[in-house]
């Protein structure tokens, strides 16, 4: 049944202010999520001034400002710093999105961030996506070839290539993921935007061989059939990628092999 109500140890409390004393008119807030699971506290927002004035325009700028100036617990990932590892994730004012192609002169007031929608967090402002990664890995995301290899490279056509155009650029952030309702509610059956538009990435690659067994896999109540068409994935991606035209093919295709 669902829980509408969430335990008393999960209720978020007022935090800390951690006030600048730069003296600089540039100041805005970041209001940010704080959990740790060693000190058995509820989760809480702390509020940090940052002085625009020194620091980059991105939040992910300010995120690293406030953990090497002001608070060095603060926990969050980050590796390329321009949007192609996928690993700074979060909910910045209410959109799910990367911290570092975000600018905060887009977010009007305060600056909001969480860690990623129904997600177990594992600190701050880092989701567990130990299942997410195993929803990606059970669409087996590799060739799949029955005829013997070629002596150098599979080929592929440029008209073919370009099928692949709007998929291959998904970085696997989960914000797609993690902004759809279906998936915050049967997450653990339905594969997801992510996993499903990687699986349609390999049913179009014309080197593939199994598309059938590929289909097989998705014919499921639930793997496949809990996208509703919402759309709050295709609003959500960072990379402009639309997962939720990527599974309405994938359906098409069931369709099309039945008839
Ligand atoms: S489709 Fe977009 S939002 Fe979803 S995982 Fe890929 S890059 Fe991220
Ligand atoms: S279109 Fe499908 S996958 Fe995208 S948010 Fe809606 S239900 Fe989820
Ligand atoms: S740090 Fe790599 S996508 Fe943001």
């Amino acid at each position: 049944m669902v829980k509408l109500r969430l335990p008393k140890n999960s209720a978020v409390t007022a935090g800390r202010l951690y006030k600048s004393e730069s003296g600089s008119p540039n100041i805005r807030r970041f209001q940010v999520y704080r959990w740790n699971p060693d000190d058995g506290k509820n989760p809480r927002i702390d509020t940090y001034e940052v002085d625009l004035g020194t620091c980059g325009p991105m939040v992910l700028d300010a995120l690293i400002k406030i953990k090497e100036e002001i608070d060095q617990t603060l926990t969050f990932r980050r590796s390329c710093r321009e949007g192609v590892c996928g690993s700074c994730a979060m909910n910045i004012d209410g959109t799910n999105t990367l911290a570092c192609t975000k600018s905060i002169e887009e977010v009007p007031g305060d600056v909001k961030i969480y860690p990623l929608p129904h997600t177990e967090v594992i600190k701050d402002l880092v989701p567990d996506l130990t299942h997410f990664y195993a929803q990606h890995a059970s669409i087996q995301p590799w060739l799949h070839t029955v005829t013997p290899n070629p002596q150098n490279e599979w080929k592929q056509s440029h008209h073919d290539r370009e099928k692949l155009d709007g998929l291959y650029e998904c970085i696997l952030c989960a914000c797609c993921s993690t902004s759809c309702p279906s998936y915050w509610w049967n997450g653990d059956r339905y594969l997801g935007p992510a996993a499903l538009l990687q699986a349609y990435r390999w049913l179009i690659d014309s080197r593939d061989e199994s598309t059938g067994e590929r289909l097989d896999n998705l014919e499921d109540p639930f793997r496949l059939y809990r996208c509703h068409t919402i759309m709050n994935c295709t609003q959500t991606c960072p990379k402009g990628l639309n997962p939720a035209k990527a599974i309405a093919k994938i359906k098409s295709m069931m369709v099309e092999r039945r008839v």
